[in-house]
């Protein structure tokens, strides 16, 4: 079992990490050290998709001099995959989003992994300062869900936090107890 935990928020002290630690908690319980990868995005060099077509040509490693080949690499590989990411302007973090957009360069193989019926499973956590009642989580959701029918994913379990100041969350006990229990709906 693989699990990659995808974090997209460019706050190392910040409420999605922390959230994401929580869910982390709960799974490292029940696996090995080696199967278990928690990735900040932010830490990582990153480029965006020019749509230049160049991974195509190149065995679907982007030709841009970034680090997104491995991240992708890790992704394809996973069994499980946990994306972060606070709400920025009512959708995921541009972090995220570029690090998603660079699935582009082994479309190919991803949709063969869907062929072959291989289905990854899927959990998001979103933090923002609205209130959880607000579109913005439902809308990221919304996008997640697109996502993974096109890669044949399943969405197991999507979360929206309600969190401001960074570290807010740390005080929401009760939150935080739900997301180290969470894993148990991805096995
Ligand atoms: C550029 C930017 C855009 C934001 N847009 C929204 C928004 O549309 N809706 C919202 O509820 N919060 C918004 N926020 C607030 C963050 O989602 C909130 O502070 C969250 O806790 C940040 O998570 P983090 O600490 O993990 O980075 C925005 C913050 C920034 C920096």
């Amino acid at each position: 079992m693989k699990v990659l935990i995808l974090n997209g928020s460019p706050r190392m002290k910040g409420n999605t990490r922390a959230a994401l630690q929580a869910v982390k908690e709960g799974i490292e319980t029940g696996l090995a050290p080696e199967e278990l990868e928690f990735y900040d995005v932010s830490a990582h060099k990153l480029s965006p998709c020019l749509a230049c077509d160049g991974c195509k040509k190149n065995g679907g490693v982007c030709v841009r001099p970034d680090e997104s080949a491995e991240l992708v690499k890790k992704i394809y590989e996973a069994d499980v995959l946990i994306f972060g990411t606070p709400v920025y302007w009512w959708g995921m973090s541009a972090q995220l989003k570029m690090a998603i957009d660079k699935l582009y360069s082994m479309d190919s193989q991803f949709k063969a992994l869907k062929a072959q019926g291989v289905s990854k499973k899927v959990g998001l956590v979103t933090v923002g300062a609205a209130a959880t009642d607000d579109p913005e989580y439902k809308l990221i959701e919304d996008q997640m869900v697109c996502i993974c029918g096109h890669l044949g994913w399943k969405l197991s379990f999507s979360y929206g936090i309600s969190a401001w100041e960074p570290g807010e969350i740390a005080g929401q006990e009760a939150t935080l107890k739900e997301l180290r229990e969470v894993w148990e709906t991805l096995q």
